[in-house]
């Protein structure tokens, strides 16, 4: 991947006063921008809706959101947002609007000499038609240099919107110009997970049904909706969490040693992995939602309290889920999911449980349990990996008991690790796919999850700061298995 000053660009946000544009793109642009990582001359065109907005009173915003996001220091900021940034008032995605979008490009690319163009759509989907569509009629979909369009999550609402988005898509784009953006993929420990497979010959030959007992994949969050009821009620956690995040952990985890670490060969292994599920049977899926939990003094609100939340609403905030991936390396392991909002604590973790040893030598002195090796993949917040091995206590009588070895990033390297905006907007910029998901993948998804979206009426409800509904202990069936909490 070259750095090279022919990346550079003209990088146009749809959505410029929004959400994502305050907290994610403004200061990961900022960020690289700081850092000497964007090729010299990328500009940022914020498109958006208001027309009494102009360039001034946009970097004005922008400065305040920087601010506000805790980034880098004013004058730097004041310098960066007049150097590199600008606004296009866009009321609606007709023609004549776009092709007023068209000249401001063109006016920027000849004042900075660049060549390429990005269109990020950090929009609501319900906007993405029209503006893929907008942007392909008025000719925006090609230019001297590269064009590229990047989509955010999530991309469709079930597998018939998502053929039907990639095929508005695929009107007026290459696949090779989409990014389609999971932001799971830009995290530092996610890409680590390749390097741990396929850097160490240790693991990966073991990394089958030959050791591997079970694989549980767990994303909880401590937080409840917070402030996006409107969105939530709507979509729930099979959409919001299970179809995109969660599932590129499980294909990470489980997919096959690609034919080179490249966007095409890693995409078509996720591909595959998702086609080898079996389809997943109604009893298998647990569907819960926090409810009010009094503890301690303290009254945490349920979901169905949160402002803007139907007193009704029967929208999942957790899903728990076992799987079977068949194929030679998976048979018969099964793999667990799950995920919630307003659960016990933050954590995102792929715990590998390995069989125990054949023979069962220290029968007297044994916990079964203690001699299992359980390899933890913490992703966040505290990011590395755990080998529980058994050793023999000191003394006597002989007894074993289990250790951890641990090793953490921020020992290691003391830094903290980035919410992975950063990375995607660059590999987007230098035009490496890598890190984004392709159409294939989101159909496969959703032709595995989709199923499960009329199967959702069964809501088992679960304290909120618990850790989920106890229907979800009933998805393990070996006995000494349990959630990995
Ligand atoms: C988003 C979801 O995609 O991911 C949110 O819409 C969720 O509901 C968030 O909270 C989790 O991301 P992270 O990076 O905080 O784990």
């Amino acid at each position: 991947m070259a750095d090279a000053a022919d990346d550079s660009c003209v990088f146009v946000v749809f959505g410029a006063t929004g959400d994502l544009m305050a907290r994610k793109l403004l200061p990961a642009l900022f960020n690289l921008a700081e850092d000497g990582l964007l090729p010299a001359g990328c500009q940022v065109l914020g498109v958006g809706r208001h027309h009494d907005v102009d360039d001034d009173a946009y970097r004005q915003w922008a400065h305040a959101a920087l601010t506000a996001a805790g980034v880098g220091d004013s004058e730097k900021v004041q310098q960066w947002c007049a150097g590199a940034l600008h606004y296009q008032a866009s009321a609606q995605a007709d023609n004549a609007d776009y092709l007023g979008i068209g000249a401001r490009i063109e006016a920027l690319e000849r004042s900075a000499g660049t060549r390429n163009r990005v269109f990020y759509l950090a929009l609501p989907p319900a906007a993405f038609p029209d503006t893929i569509a907008a942007l392909g009629e008025a000719g925006l979909n090609r230019c001297g240099g590269a064009t590229r369009l990047v989509i955010e999550k999530p991309f469709g609402r079930d597998l018939p919107s998502a053929v039907a988005l990639n095929a508005l898509v695929h009107r007026h784009f290459e696949e090779q110009q989409v990014y389609r953006i999971d932001h799971y993929l830009g995290k530092e420990m996610v890409q680590n997970l390749l390097a741990f497979r396929f850097g160490n010959a240790l693991f990966e030959s073991a990394w089958n049904r030959d050791h591997i007992e079970s694989v549980q994949i767990t994303v909880a969050e401590a937080l409840g909706i917070e402030d996006r009821a409107g969105y939530y009620e709507s979509n729930g956690a099979l959409r919001d969490m299970v179809q995109n995040h969660l599932t590129q952990l499980l294909t990470l985890t489980a997919m096959e040693v690609p034919a080179a670490f490249e966007a095409d060969s890693i995409r078509f292994e996720k591909v595959k992995v998702l086609r080898s599920v079996v389809p997943l049977a109604e009893e298998a899926v647990v569907f819960g939602q926090y409810a009010t939990e009094e503890a301690d003094g303290a009254r945490r609100a349920g979901y169905r309290q949160e402002s803007g939340v139907s007193p009704r609403s029967n929208t999942e905030t957790y899903v728990a889920l076992r799987l079977h991936i068949e194929n030679w390396r998976w048979q018969g392991v099964p793999f667990y999911l799950r995920t919630g909002k307003a659960l016990g604590r933050r954590v995102s973790e792929i715990a590998i449980k390995f069989r125990r040893p054949p023979v069962a030598l220290f029968k007297e002195a044994a916990r079964a349990e203690s001699l299992s090796n359980v390899l933890v993949i913490a992703l966040q917040p505290d990011d590395g990996f755990d080998l529980s091995f058994t050793v023999k206590s000191p003394g006597t009588p002989f007894a074993l008991q289990s250790q951890r070895m641990r090793f953490r990033y921020a020992q290691a390297f003391g830094e903290v690790l980035g919410g992975g905006y950063e990375t995607l907007l660059l590999e987007v910029v230098h035009g490496d796919q890598t890190l984004f998901v392709h159409s294939s993948e989101t159909e496969a998804a959703w032709e595995l999850f989709g199923p499960l979206l009329d199967k959702r009426q069964r809501i088992h409800f679960y304290p909120a700061g618990s850790w989920g509904p106890a229907a979800a202990d009933a998805l393990w069936d070996r006995g000494t298995d349990a959630w990995h909490n």
